[in-house]
């Protein structure tokens, strides 16, 4: 949009144009949508020049409805048409009257609009592809945002050379499922050949990427968390559920025993591995016997941290017409117990690195306190410290002091990494 004349701003009261990025992937985040567009009417009273537009999976989900919903939008936008976005708001500022856009590209050309260079930040992501081909019954992802879509090798590799030019040390490559990176169109590399050219570039110091499909997590990408030095000892693996029978009316296309040994070996490859994951309670026909299964499983693995929700129904998912047949507090309940058992876990985890010493890169001030720096281990762990400003961008050592629920605090042992 800079180069359409627009520059940033930091309060929302001043600007002309108001894009916002939406998800559709529970119900929640969609309603949060409203209310947001809600309290932005006021602002479009006030500023008559003022273009309101939404993108993203809601958008692409709802098309010319949303303006029928929300008749003072001015520009909605599908998730294969970012790259259109300059092109749209002219349109909006001639005529005037609302756009929509929603088709679906062959190739989708909004993947390679490259990130903002850094503004001081030390951590960037880059999409290295778009898309989903694994329909689990629930997700609307496959609907909203197409098929499978890999982006060119040397495209993602250009744009970690220059993010690591303009100063970022820490790179996470994103996709649904960066297992199937390259099946298609990466010109004969994968995604373990996309992580050792990474390796390669220097300044970036640590590699990291989310997420990965337990069905397709290969011995050659769990190879590389020996053998990849600046790959961080993490991995975001979604497991869902615990019971086998709610895994296969998901549609995981795996088994329990199918991911605990997945977990295994990534433990035997790399001990100090920390591993996260996704669980949804009150799946359609989700029994007390199958919610303990994922208690179970949970209590077995032990996971470093997960996401947690409470299923919800999307429309065109193969789930819905299953029925939202779990009650709102049976699932309440649900989600409760599993979120509290995790916290023990990783309460549990995080005591057990007290006295160590840990490779942090700091990323800047602490949120609580201007006289501590913040960074995280290369397992992903929040640790603040006493410390000044010239660390940040450094990786430096320090030794665990104490250890809370969402993060560790350390002190410096004065020993410099980078
Ligand atoms: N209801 C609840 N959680 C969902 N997720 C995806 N779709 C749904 C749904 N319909 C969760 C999954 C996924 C994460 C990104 O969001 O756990 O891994
Ligand atoms: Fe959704 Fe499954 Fe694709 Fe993840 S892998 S985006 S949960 S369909």
């Amino acid at each position: 949009m800079e180069k359409s004349g627009y520059e940033s701003c930091d309060d929302v009261r001043k600007a002309d144009l108001i894009i916002i990025n939406t998800c559709s992937i529970r119900e929640k985040a969609a309603q949060k949508v409203y209310s947001q567009l809600g309290r932005l009417k006021q602002l479009k009273r006030k500023n008559h020049r003022l273009i309101l537009g939404v993108g993203g999976c809601l958008a692409q989900q709802w098309g010319s409805q949303f303006i029928e919903r929300v008749p003072f939008l001015d520009l909605v936008f599908g998730t294969h048409n970012i790259h259109l976005l300059p092109e749209l708001v002219a349109k909006v500022e001639k005529s005037r009257a609302p756009v929509v856009r929603i088709e679906f590209q062959e190739s989708v050309k909004s993947l390679n609009i490259p990130v903002p260079n850094n503004n001081g930040r030390v951590s960037a992501y880059i999409t290295i592809m778009q898309g989903c081909n694994n329909f689990c019954s629930y997700c609307v992802v496959p609907y909203v945002r197409g098929r499978e879509e890999s982006r060119p090798f040397r495209d993602i590799v250009d744009e970690a050379r220059s993010l690591a030019y303009s100063g970022i040390k820490d790179i996470t490559l994103l996709g649904q499922n960066v297992n199937s990176y390259g099946l298609g169109n990466g010109g004969g590399h994968d995604f373990a050949d996309l992580l050792q050219e990474i390796e390669h570039i220097s300044g970036i110091e640590r590699i990291r990427f989310t997420t990965s499909h337990p069905k397709d997590l290969s011995d050659k990408l769990i190879r590389c968390f020996s053998r990849t030095g600046k790959l961080c000892e993490h991995i975001h693996l979604p497991v869902q559920a615990g019971s086998d029978r709610i895994l296969t009316m998901m549609n995981r296309c795996y088994t329990i025993n199918d991911y605990c040994e997945k977990v295994d070996t990534l433990r035997a490859v790399c001990p100090e591995i920390s591993i996260t994951s996704d669980i949804i309670v009150g799946f359609p026909g989700e029994t007390d016997r199958d919610f303990q299964a994922t208690i179970d499983m949970m209590k077995k693995i032990r996971f470093d941290n997960i996401f947690s929700f409470n299923y919800s129904e999307r429309k065109r998912t193969d789930a819905a017409k299953l029925g939202d047949t779990v009650n709102a507090s049976v699932k309440r309940e649900r989600l409760q117990t599993v979120q509290s058992l995790q916290e023990e876990h990783t309460l549990e985890k995080h005591k057990a690195l007290v006295g160590n010493m840990e490779e942090i890169l700091v990323e800047g001030p602490s949120k609580n306190s201007r006289d501590d720096m913040t960074g995280r281990t290369r397992t992903n762990k929040i640790v603040n410290f006493r410390g000044d400003y010239e660390l940040i961008g450094k990786v430096v050592h320090v030794r665990i002091t104490c250890a809370y629920l969402h993060s560790l605090r350390g002190e410096l042992t004065g020993e410099e990494v980078t």
